[in-house]
């Protein structure tokens, strides 16, 4: 990444909660959910309100994503005792290069990105290619609120409140070939909305583009994602639609996105390019495997201070490992970091 100065689940079904009683929690839960740990945090509906969690700014989604978001099936995956990161944090520290380098700018300058209208490009070793509007391209879709961990390469964390869906279900209507291997995502590229890609000093060759071995995209635990705390994605973190793999270091979530392509061959990705040997095509999270100029053994917890920095010990696979270490089995995970 471009770092200034490198510093330092269970899971589980819910049903969406009778509005009377979600009501009477409404004024018991007040100010802070920020404070919880999710597993601690009741069930709950939507209603009309925005979000049920303190200091989330309004929403502005369009009628028939407020629809699909009120419908959401709360807390379908949590994290056990961490506290949710405030909204504010979550919004106001990004990594969005199209929108600048400092982790402040994102909040800055995405306002100009338009999501409305949006669609996504499915192409490559399917059997059902097309363009879709997004509204259509969710349609199929229950979404569900994941409580994920986010580790970033550059160590620090946050615990986020997504609403997505498996890409395993869009894998089921899309219908890979035998040729298909892999999966890769691509981001918007629209200089005129995004600063970061007039800039002249920019490294990256836009658009920005990841990818998962077809076995990773299928675990359950990687979802696209279209909402967080309740109610639509903001700009800075990716609207209207991104990708959330929550072993693996943040960049591979990659935001914004217009196609999605399956492939044969694995896909040339956007930090692998710039510096493949401080960033690898698998990019687990590996508290054992040391970024080349920083240790990968622990993180910041955000929010933190200069006095306080909530530093934890980082866990293999982001702690995911019950889940997802089967993918990896006889691979040597220092050469495929
Ligand atoms: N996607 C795009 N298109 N551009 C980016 O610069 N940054 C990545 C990832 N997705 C990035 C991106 C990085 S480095 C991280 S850590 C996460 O987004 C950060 O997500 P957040 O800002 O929502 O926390």
């Amino acid at each position: 990444m471009l770092i200034k100065s490198p510093s330092a689940s269970d899971c589980k079904e819910s049903d969406v909660t009778p509005e009377a009683l979600y009501l009477s929690r409404r004024a018991v839960l007040g100010a802070t959910f920020a404070g919880f740990a999710a597993s601690a945090l009741p069930r709950w509906s939507l209603a009309d309100e925005v979000s049920q969690y303190a200091g989330v700014d309004p929403g502005a989604a369009p009628a028939w994503l407020k629809t699909r978001l009120t419908a959401t099936r709360w807390q379908a995956v949590t994290v056990k005792d961490e506290a949710i990161t405030p909204y504010k944090d979550a919004t106001h520290y990004n990594n969005f290069y199209e929108f600048g380098t400092d982790k402040g700018d994102p909040a800055l300058n995405a306002g100009s990105l338009k999501t409305e209208p949006w669609s996504v490009v499915i192409d490559g070793e399917v059997g059902k290619p097309g363009r879709y509007a997004l509204e259509d391209f969710i349609k199929p879709y229950q979404l569900e609120e994941r409580i994920y961990r986010l580790r970033c390469v550059e160590a620090w964390s946050m615990v986020i409140p997504w609403i997505g869906f498996p890409i395993s279900e869009l894998l089921k209507q899309v219908e890979p070939t035998s040729s298909a291997k892999y999966i890769r995502f691509e981001t918007l590229q629209d200089p005129q909305s995004m600063p970061g890609q007039r800039s002249g000093f920019a490294l990256i060759d836009w658009p920005y583009v990841e990818g998962l071995r077809l076995d990773e995209a299928m675990n359950p635990l990687a979802i696209l994602a279209v909402g967080m705390y309740g109610r639509e994605l903001p700009n800075q973190n990716g609207a209207p639609l991104r990708l959330v793999v929550p072993w693996k270091y943040g960049f591979k979530s990659v935001k914004s996105i217009v196609r999605i392509s399956l492939v044969s061959e694995q896909p040339k990705t956007t930090w692998q390019s710039i510096a493949a040997n401080e960033y690898g095509f698998y990019a687990n999270v590996n508290p054992t495997v040391d970024h080349p100029r920083w240790t990968q053994a622990h993180e910041r917890r955000l929010p933190g201070s200069l006095f306080s920095p909530n530093i934890r010990q980082t866990e293999m696979f982001n702690g995911y490992g019950e889940q997802v270490a089967s993918l990896y089995t006889g691979m040597d995970l220092r050469k495929n970091y």
